[in-house]
């Protein structure tokens, strides 16, 4: 089952971090996961206005497409999920995630904006109907040190609670078909 982590960010590294962390909870969970990052920073992003995809954008909506799960890292950028991610959402075709597993974790430079997941990123992937799970995780610039290592063992603990309840929810998916049954 392949599962995409995408690190929405496209300047810093800590949501790359507590993605890279969740990877591996994952990774020591379930083995037979097939885990692959995506680095937003790594893309050349081009606006939705009508015009012909670059490679890169072809290449993110193939990944989205083939993925039969999801961890989405976002940062918080004035109070909402920064215009690339949202900008990737509106790429993705309406049933590409449908039944699908998904987990949230964001990183902002303060406490205040934690509700951004639940307010506006979640609404988006309830919208695509994916399987959200009930925890997410929201980080913020004390839980890392200067060299952007996760410092704080609560927010360990929540990620790695995060992983377990997702790989569950991955079983769950595989059980569930994607197609409404009258369609079958
Ligand atoms: C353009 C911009 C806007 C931001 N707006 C907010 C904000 O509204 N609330 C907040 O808590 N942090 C805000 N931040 C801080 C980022 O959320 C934080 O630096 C980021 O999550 C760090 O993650 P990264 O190292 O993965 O980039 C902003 C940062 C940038 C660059």
């Amino acid at each position: 089952m392949k599962i995409l982590l995408v690190d929405g960010t496209i300047f810093g590294r800590k949501t790359g971090v507590l993605l890279e962390q969740v990877q591996q909870y994952i990774k020591e969970m379930n083995s037979d996961l097939e885990l692959e990052i995506l680095y937003f920073a790594n893309l050349k992003h081009q606006i939705l206005d009508g015009s012909p995809l670059n490679e890169d954008m072809k290449g993110m909506i193939q990944k989205f497409e083939d993925a039969e799960g999801y961890i989405f890292a976002s940062p918080i950028f004035q109070a909402s999920i920064p215009g690339v991610l949202k900008n990737a959402f509106d790429m993705i075709p309406p049933k590409a995630m449908r039944y699908k597993p998904a987990a949230i974790i964001g990183n902002g430079g303060t406490y205040q904006h934690h509700l951004v997941l639940e307010n506006q990123l979640r609404p988006i992937l309830d919208y695509f109907r994916c399987l959200v799970t009930p925890n997410y995780v929201y980080t913020h610039a004390d839980h890392f040190d200067q060299d952007n290592k996760i410092i704080d063992e609560d927010v360990q603990i929540r990620l790695r609670e995060l992983a377990r309840v997702f790989v569950h929810y991955c079983e769950v998916s595989k059980t569930l078909a994607k197609q409404p049954v009258d369609m079958q």
